[in-house]
Order: C-alpha cells, then structure tokens, then sequence
C-alpha cells in the first residue's frame, strides 16, 4: 500500500515525497525526531512526546516550523489519511537545506527546518505474543555521544549494537558505559529486585522516556516501589527480573542477557502486570 506522507506543508503518496540532498538532516545528522505510538487509531501519550520534541529543538537551536496545534492536525490527518489503526508515527524536523554542505549552521531567517512525518502500520503490536514472551539481549559499550537527553536521528551505532544482537541471534542490546548500563538501543532499560523497580536516573546519559515516566507514574500509583539509580551488567543477570519500555515496545520483558536466564528464564510478573496497566491507561488516555 502506498502511504501518504507529510512533507513541509503537503501530504503527498511516498513516492512523490521529495526533501533536498543538501538537507542537513541527510548530510550532518543534523535533525531530531519522535516516535507516536498509534492504538485504536489514536494517539499513546502524544502531550509527552511533543514536549520532547520542544525541549530537543530548543537544545539545538532549532524551531518548529508549525504551530503545536498545526502539528497535532497532521498527526490525526496521517492517521485517517492512511487508515492507521495500529502502529506509530515518525516525525523527523530537520534544520533544513541551505543549498550546499556547510558545517556552519545557516540562518534560520532564511532557512527553514524541515519537517517530515510518515505513519508505520504494525497491526497486534499491542497484543504481540513475542513482546510478552520476553527479549533476548546482549550488552554492548556505550559509545554514542554525551547529549543523548536529546533525541537525534544520530542512530548509527544503535543501529550497529541491533545488527550486533541480530548476529548474536537475540533481539536487541544494552549499553553500558563504565560497567553500568545506559539504556537499551531504542528503549529505557529497567531490572526488578525483590519486588522494587531499579532504573537509571534521568542525565544526559539516557533518553528521557515518555513511555518510562508513564509507566513509572503507574507503578507508583499501583504501590510499586521505584528506585532511580544505575545498574550493572552483574545486578541485571541477577535481577528478579528485567524490562524494557519504549513507545514501540511498551514494556516488554528481558529474559536473558549474555546468554544467562534473568531470574527464572521467562517474562516476569512485574513487567508483564505493568505493561498491562500501561495498555490499558493509553488506550483510555489516547487522543
Ligand atoms: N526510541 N532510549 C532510546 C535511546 C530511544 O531511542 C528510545 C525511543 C527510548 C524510549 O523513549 P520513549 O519511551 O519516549 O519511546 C529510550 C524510539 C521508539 C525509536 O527510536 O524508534
């Protein structure tokens, strides 16, 4: 099916989309973007998400070159457009094309940032019986630069620690950076030990989650104890158990990390009771 995409102001088929070579997006990296999870054709946690989006420009000097009102419209108008029941949406704002490659930034005056938004479809995500059985994972050093409370479309080397667990044959990978881990190479990174919830304080170390400050939110709400601190790679294997949130994932359990089972080797109640909380609220909540 051919997808009808945003670009800078129209909704055109994908195959009629066009954005510059020159676009720095393309040449410098030099973009940021979100990701909306879409249930029931609405939209999971989108206040957070565009806030992000706000806080992420601003880091970098960057503007919107819509309203926050117009940017909810195109979002809704993508998801009839293309008849999106289930899935997300990407959204990447560029700082634009000045004509030429440049590492000095151009004036925002007369270049403007782009923006591009295009839905993916990815029917049963929520209900997904591998999601719930748990991830296999290996760790991997956390190379990736120290502004990662940003979100840019920097993704190269999370996309290399995917293609690592891909050639380990599991599903995804952790970073760790002076034997503590990070986060997870799209998604926050948590373990669970005699009842309480352990996950890495918010710096610029990590992404700050959306998904992670809902379903820390939910979890206390629920009586569930929750400490922010940094974890080793030896307290993850020895964990209870082990999850992961993002606005693809949701929460999904961790069942094995390098090759050692996390507690008894398959998804455990925690992650499994506040991913269904977590479902449950967003399909209320989803606008
Ligand atoms: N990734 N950490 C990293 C490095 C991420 O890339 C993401 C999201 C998260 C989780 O954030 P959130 O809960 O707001 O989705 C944490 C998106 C889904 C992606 O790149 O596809």
């Amino acid at each position: 099916m051919t997808r009808t995409v945003y670009v800078n102001g129209e909704f055109v088929p994908e195959t009629e989309a066009k954005v510059s070579i020159f676009d720095r997006g393309f040449l410098m990296a030099d973009a940021v973007y979100e990701v909306t999870s879409v249930l029931d054709g609405k939209l999971v946690d989108y206040a957070g998400h565009a806030k992000r989006l706000e806080r992420s420009l601003k880091e970098l000097d960057m503007t919107l070159p819509v309203t926050l009102d117009e940017l909810l419209e195109i979002h809704r108008e993508l998801v009839k457009l293309n008849d999106l029941e289930e899935g997300g949406i990407y959204l990447q704002v560029t700082r634009g094309s000045a004509g030429d490659r440049d590492f000095i930034w151009p004036d925002p005056e007369t270049t403007k940032a782009s923006l591009v938004l295009f839905t993916q479809s990815k029917p049963g995500n929520a209900m997904s019986e591998k999601a719930k059985a748990g991830y296999k994972i290996i760790t991997v050093p956390d190379i990736r630069w120290h502004r990662r409370d940003i979100k840019t479309v920097q993704l190269l080397y999370p996309s290399m620690a995917k293609m690592m667990a891909k050639k380990a044959g599991v599903d995804d990978a952790w970073l760790v950076e002076d034997g503590l881990v990070t986060e997870g190479t799209s998604n926050n990174a948590y373990i669970v030990k005699d009842g309480k919830i352990i996950t890495r304080a918010l710096s610029n170390d990590i992404l700050h989650g959306i998904t992670r400050a809902s379903v820390l939110k939910f979890a206390k709400e629920a009586q569930m104890e929750v400490e922010e601190r940094s974890f080793s790679v030896e307290e993850a294997k020895a964990a209870d158990e082990a999850f992961i949130t993002s606005a693809g994932a949701y929460v999904t359990p961790i069942i094995e990390i390098d090759g050692e089972a996390v507690g008894a080797g398959a998804s455990g109640p925690v992650a499994l009771r506040l991913r269904e909380i977590y479902i449950d609220e967003m399909r209320k909540a989803a606008i």
